[in-house]
């Protein structure tokens, strides 16, 4: 039984046999999956069920990143959390304190609730295109800083955020950061990258990890060297 983990595979894939293939491969090594919208649209319940099943001792993070008035993210987290013992699962922190309340209250003490502050493929360009003046690194140390106020575990953020946000938000605090690359990696279609090593080093709580483990020939050893270097 697989308890806590640091690693959280994210599992893109558009065939569900495949997602369960690979999750049987690398949950036991990683202790922890990740599923994204992409997946839950493409299999709903039934795939997360199935997936479940493969591998029923991993910690498992919903990506949903829900954002809507309270009652109705409230429902879709009572919903989602009815039906599975999820360890991670998040919102929108620009929805704002109420409906992060509302969250928080749907989901009971089992399930760990992470905010996202902005978006990572927003630039300092696109936030202001949509009506943010305040700059980028502010207007996330802002949002997270709410989070917490309001109760959450943790955010979202990405690597070159990690450092301000650990500062911001104290210790016990859930930094959970995408764009992860083991030293001499593809990056893929990730920007800023860093290495799992790094990033924990400077405060990061745990890491999600796609592309290199996934689409290694041995995922199950990619996973393995990952951790072997932490
Ligand atoms: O394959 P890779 O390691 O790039 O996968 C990263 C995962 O984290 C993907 O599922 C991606 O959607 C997700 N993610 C991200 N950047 C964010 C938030 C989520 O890469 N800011």
């Amino acid at each position: 039984m697989i308890k806590e983990t640091k690693i959280f595979c994210a599992i893109d894939t558009s065939d569900l046999d495949q997602a369960c293939a690979l999750s049987r491969q690398i949950a036991p090594v990683t202790g922890g999956i990740k599923l994204g919208l992409e997946f839950f649209n493409a299999f709903g319940l039934h795939g997360v069920e199935r997936v479940m099943k493969a591998t029923p001792d991993v910690q498992l993070f919903m990506d949903m990143k829900y954002h809507d008035i309270p009652n109705t993210v409230a429902g879709a987290v009572r919903a989602i959390c009815e039906n599975f013992a999820l360890a991670y699962l998040n919102v929108h922190a620009v929805g704002g304190r109420a409906m992060m309340e509302a969250a928080k209250d749907a989901c009971g003490d089992k399930t760990k609730l992470l905010a996202v502050t902005l978006l990572t493929s927003l630039d300092d360009a696109a936030i202001e295109e949509i009506g943010y003046c305040s700059g980028l690194a502010q207007r996330v140390e802002q949002l997270a800083v709410l989070a917490r106020d309001v109760g959450l575990d943790g955010v979202v953020c990405s690597a070159h955020e990690i450092a301000l946000l650990r500062v911001a938000c104290g210790n016990d605090f859930v930094l959970m950061v995408p764009g992860i690359r083991p030293k001499g990696a593809a990056k893929d279609d990730q920007k800023r990258v860093m290495s799992p090593k790094e990033a924990l080093a400077v405060g990061a709580t745990h890491l999600v990890i796609g592309r290199p483990i996934t689409g290694a020939p041995d995922p199950a050893e990619a996973a393995a060297n990952i951790l072997a270097g932490l």
